[in-house]
């Protein structure tokens, strides 16, 4: 053999001993071997060019988000086992996610009647022993227990992940209920029920662990308001630290748009303003607060 050659297989040898798995504590990545996760993204710009429509996900409720917004968080942000907790369940796309990603869930929805669809979505061994499914109002104390009580007996005393996919103000209405973040009687109001369910969540999260925010802004009385940075202001006001604010391209993913566009540029070419092409994934931790330097 030439020596060149020898020495190669001696050093593939060597490589393949000596490269342990290397990963940290909040996911499984093995970053001793990073450039083999070519699918997880770590820019600011996402885009998605169709919605992922197997693996038990479907596109039934009018505001839920898709399914790879859940793959790239439980991916990147969970270990296997970890309890993944969604204070704005929906249809349970957060809990399916979990369920094929081998995480454990705690959803929770306001509606009656989406829990009761959601439940159905998974069989009853999943809903005893991994997947967690609580009608309440997130914003409450009551509701906050509740979940305590479900950590208790799923083993842990917090949950690993916090997904907070609120309604966006009063854009898509969900219900007539008073607890509802969509029912709310002015935005302000809106952005107290947020802080609070968010609080419950931040309480409720493990130490070092991290949050995902996922919200778009709205037009109203001829201005734009930027929900998005509202909520990261009240986010950062709780205790959680900003790791990185995404900007998720929406187009495609929406039923009714393609139908609309014409009348929606009309409009902004009239009005003065533009069409909204995205929405935000904001992505905060749960980290120690750390003294803030006088001015
Ligand atoms: C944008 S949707 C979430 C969709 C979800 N991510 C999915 O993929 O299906 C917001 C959900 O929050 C629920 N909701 C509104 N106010 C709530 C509250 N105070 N507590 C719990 N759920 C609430 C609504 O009924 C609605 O289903």
């Amino acid at each position: 053999m030439p020596i060149s050659s020898k020495k190669k297989a001696i050093n593939k040898a060597t490589l393949e001993v000596v490269k342990p798995v290397k990963t940290k504590p909040y996911n499984d990545i093995d970053l001793n071997n990073w450039k083999l996760y070519e699918n997880i993204k770590t820019g600011t710009w996402w885009e998605f060019s169709s919605r992922e429509k197997t693996g038990g996900h479907s596109y039934d409720y009018h505001g839920n988000y898709i399914p790879q917004i859940a793959t790239q968080l439980l991916t990147r942000y969970t270990k296997k086992n970890d309890i993944v907790l969604d204070l704005f369940f929906g249809s349970g796309t957060t809990g399916i996610e979990a369920r094929n990603l081998e995480r454990r869930c705690i959803g929770v929805e306001l509606k009656q009647e989406m829990v009761n669809y959601v439940s159905s979505k998974f069989n009853s061994k999943e809903l005893v022993v991994d997947i967690n499914i609580i009608q309440g109002d997130s914003a409450s104390e009551k509701t906050k227990e509740k979940i305590q009580a479900r950590l208790d007996i799923m083993g842990e005393s917090n949950a690993q992940f916090l997904i907070l996919h609120p309604p966006y103000d009063d854009i898509i209405k969900f219900s007539d209920k008073k607890e509802d973040l969509s029912n709310c009687s002015s935005t302000e109001e809106f952005y107290e029920l947020f802080k609070k369910v968010a609080k419950n969540g931040y309480d409720l999260l493990e130490q070092n662990r991290f949050a995902a925010l996922i919200i778009g802004d709205k037009y109203a009385n001829s201005r734009y308001i930027s929900l998005g940075f509202e909520c990261q202001k009240r986010m950062e006001e709780i205790g959680f630290t900003t790791k990185a604010v995404i900007v998720k391209n929406i187009t495609g993913n929406e039923k009714a748009k393609g139908k609309t566009a014409n009348l929606w540029r009309y409009r902004a070419l009239s009005g003065g303003f533009n069409v909204f092409e995205h929405e935000y994934i904001m992505i905060f931790q749960k980290t120690k607060l750390k003294r803030v330097r006088k001015k």
